[in-house]
């Protein structure tokens, strides 16, 4: 089975393709961009995206929008992590953050996927905020972002290790579980 995955971050494509490949199940990459409009929540993103793409294809795929989530900052920079890793990135984070005790923070993940119908898998990884970068794996926040009882960042993780415990990782988890039970 073949499964299209609409993004431009070869990251997550990486970790899809890794998550999958046990199952026998094919993820393709393919780019197209689409409107990310600016709301609350991830889901409310994730359903007008695939609104948006569900036309231009005629074979199901699945989107991922996700986001680091920081309590010291309300939550900040959510569902806005895209544009603020562009623009701040690791080094603006962390300056964010200087003398600030309270290091918690949550990665989570909306996977939606079209079949003509809409369905939703989310994951969420308790975590926090190291002082400095470590580790070279990985993409986007991952240097910064300690998982909850470990002590190296996502971004000194192997993709398996990775997997195991990211919001990624677990919303995959439930998308392949319905996967199994409804096509595979
Ligand atoms: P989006 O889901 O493409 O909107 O990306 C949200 C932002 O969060 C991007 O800047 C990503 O680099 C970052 N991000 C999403 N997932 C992860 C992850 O698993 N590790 C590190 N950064 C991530």
């Amino acid at each position: 089975m073949e499964i299209i995955f609409i993004t431009s971050n070869k990251g997550k494509v990486k970790e899809a393709q890794k998550y999958f490949a046990p199952m026998g199940v094919k993820i393709t990459q393919q780019e197209i961009e689409y409107p990310e409009i600016q709301a609350k929540e991830l889901e409310e993103v994730v359903e007008f995206a695939i609104k948006w793409l569900k036309d231009k294809l005629n074979k199901p795929f699945f989107i991922d929008d996700s986001g680091l989530f920081i309590e010291a900052l309300n939550g900040f920079p959510g569902v806005y992590s895209a544009y603020v890793f562009k623009t701040l990135g690791n080094e603006g984070i962390l300056k964010l953050m200087e003398g600030v005790e309270n290091r918690k923070a949550y990665f989570k993940s909306v996977i939606g996927y079209y079949d003509g119908e809409i369905h939703i898998f989310k994951g969420i990884v308790n975590g926090r905020i190291g002082y400095e970068k470590r580790g070279a794996r990985g993409f986007g926040f991952d240097p910064i972002f300690i998982p909850e009882g470990f002590n190296k960042t996502f971004a000194e993780m192997t993709t398996e290790e990775k997997n195991k415990i990211s919001h990624r990782g677990k919303a995959l988890m439930s998308f392949s579980k319905w996967l199994k039970e409804n096509l595979i």
